[in-house]
């Protein structure tokens, strides 16, 4: 993470320092939103190249606006915020609370989980409570989850039942395990409970986790106070819920 900010920051200034002999339109300095259609970026692919040039023109717009911004955040990072959400694409955290890089410490996985076995997740609310120093960390569910419906179809499952996408079980055993806790909070649920059910009580489950970690623990015992909260995002309204979960140093078990 560090890296790559670091590099990306050092990329931006290579490349504004040496944009008047290599821009390829007359030279000059770089005019706003005019330098990356000039730009020689070319990805492997259509979808590479769309990418690659998007970060070209985010990088010169964002040095534009505030020519310290990239340096001074490659310098460090303070993030108030662990976010631990899900993979989906129609949930980044940074775009949609209107942040910024270094604004928030990030996890995402398949529907949001934070299993007391997991390396993956426990390694970042380890590195982010302990060393980045987040004053709070939230889990953040959305409606319409891929992995919360699977686990819904798994207990419930639909009249037409969807094709499997491979005839070799292996495949899919990575997903498969990863959902298991999922698909045994589904089962748990009342029988009429919906998909946006399993979505709040995922979240539910996922603070406790958070909670229960060493981690928290012994953050408390040591007098940090870590907040942590469940959040649900709406993809049609595109807000974020409080469900109401937050936990303290209060709430300390020992
Ligand atoms: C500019 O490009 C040259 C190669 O053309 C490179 O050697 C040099 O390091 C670049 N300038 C900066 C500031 O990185
Ligand atoms: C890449 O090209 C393919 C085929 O022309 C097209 O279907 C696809 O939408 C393009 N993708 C992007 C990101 O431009
Ligand atoms: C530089 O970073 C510090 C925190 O590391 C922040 O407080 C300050 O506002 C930043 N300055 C600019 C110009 O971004
Ligand atoms: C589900 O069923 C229970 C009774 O088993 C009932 O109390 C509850 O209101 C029902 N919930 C919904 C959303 O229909
Ligand atoms: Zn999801």
């Amino acid at each position: 993470m560090k890296f790559s900010l670091l590099a990306l920051a050092t990329l931006a200034i290579t490349a504004l320092a040496n944009n008047s002999g290599g821009g390829g339109s007359g030279g000059g300095a770089p005019s706003s939103g005019g330098y990356c259609p000039d730009c020689k970026i070319q990805g492997v692919n259509n979808v590479t190249t769309k990418f690659l040039k998007g970060n070209c023109k985010w990088a010169h717009k964002t040095d534009k606006k505030d020519p310290n911004f990239l340096i001074n955040l490659s310098k460090g990072q303070n993030p108030p915020l662990l976010w631990i959400g899900c993979s989906d694409s129609r949930v980044p955290e940074t775009v949609i609370t209107n942040s910024r890089p270094g604004d928030i410490f990030v996890h995402r996985n398949i529907a949001n989980m934070v299993p007391l076995t997991d390396d993956n997740s426990l390694a970042v609310l380890d590195y982010a409570v302990l060393h980045v120093g987040v004053s709070d960390v939230v889990v953040v569910g959305h409606t319409k989850c891929g992995g919360a419906t699977a686990a819904y179809n798994a207990v419930h499952p639909p009249a037409t039942p969807a094709e499997p996408v491979t005839d070799d079980p292996s495949v899919e055993s990575h997903l498969t395990s990863w959902l298991a806790p999922l698909i045994a909070l589904t089962k748990a649920l009342p029988g009429n409970a919906t998909i946006e059910d399993v979505v709040e009580h995922n979240v539910a489950a996922q603070v406790d986790n958070v909670v229960q970690s060493p981690i928290v623990q012994n953050a408390w015992k040591q007098g940090k106070d870590v907040r942590v909260h469940g959040w649900v995002y709406d993809l049609e309204t595109g807000l974020l819920h409080d469900l109401g979960l937050t936990r303290t140093k209060a709430d300390c078990t020992d």
